[in-house]
């Protein structure tokens, strides 16, 4: 079931296999821009052949472990984001990850598209969590969290393989209760209450 949501000119919507190749195009182009937060394989080789990546990615969808996303600004494709980790019952979370292309950031394209897709979670899957893992250098992504007002709750040392080494990373969240007005509104009508960010003073 392929679904799409919208804010102004940023849609998500579910991949299709033929967006294999566009994203390939994207992710060969932009290697400088992605390499240093991209997760890499600890056992071997990372493989840039997208058609098997979107199978095992839509093969997530079907099992329902997984959603992944384009991302688009004005009808193309710009980056993705890809919600992994899928859990029900008494957990009921789920994972964010994502990126776009540089031409096209700080428009605050990641930002709505990660509000649309949490409050999707919370309200259409009736999750309760969702996540956000970050590299404590990525400056631009914290950003992302910070605006829409993800908690830190904690540091995971040496949690994802990246970039060919095992890298700590800050884990943000929300939970269903604490944003019953909408990740998106909550955004848009600068409600989103100041944060503590232990490494901000
Ligand atoms: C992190 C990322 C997804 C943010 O996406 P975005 O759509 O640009 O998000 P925003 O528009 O909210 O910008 C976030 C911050 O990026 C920084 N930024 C803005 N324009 C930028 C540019 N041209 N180049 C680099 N960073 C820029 C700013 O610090 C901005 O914060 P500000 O709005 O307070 O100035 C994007 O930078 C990216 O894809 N980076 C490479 C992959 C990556 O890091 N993925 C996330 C892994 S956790």
């Amino acid at each position: 079931m392929s679904f799409a949501l919208a804010h102004a000119n940023v849609r998500v919507r579910v991949t299709r296999m033929k967006d294999a190749k566009a994203l390939e195009r994207l992710i060969l182009g932009n290697r400088e821009w992605l390499r240093p937060w991209e997760a890499t394989n600890p056992h071997g080789a990372n493989s840039f052949d997208m058609r098997p990546n979107v199978r095992a990615m839509l093969r997530q969808f079907d099992a329902g472990t997984g959603i992944p996303f384009v991302i688009e600004m004005d009808d193309v494709v710009v980056g993705q984001l890809n919600v992994a980790n899928i859990l029900h019952g008494s957990v009921s979370s789920a994972t964010i990850g994502y990126w776009v292309v540089p031409q096209v950031a700080g428009r605050g394209i990641t930002p709505t598209a990660v509000a649309l897709v949490s409050d999707y979670l919370f309200n259409q899957m009736d999750l309760h969590r969702v996540e956000i893992e970050i590299r404590p250098e990525n400056q631009a992504s914290l950003r992302v969290v910070e605006k829409l007002g993800f908690r830190y709750e904690g540091t995971k040392l040496r949690h994802i393989h990246i970039n060919g080494e095992w890298r700590d990373h800050f884990s943000f969240a929300l939970t269903q209760e604490e944003i019953r007005e909408g990740v998106l509104n909550r955004w848009l009508q600068n409600r989103v209450p100041p944060l503590e960010y232990p490494w901000k003073n």
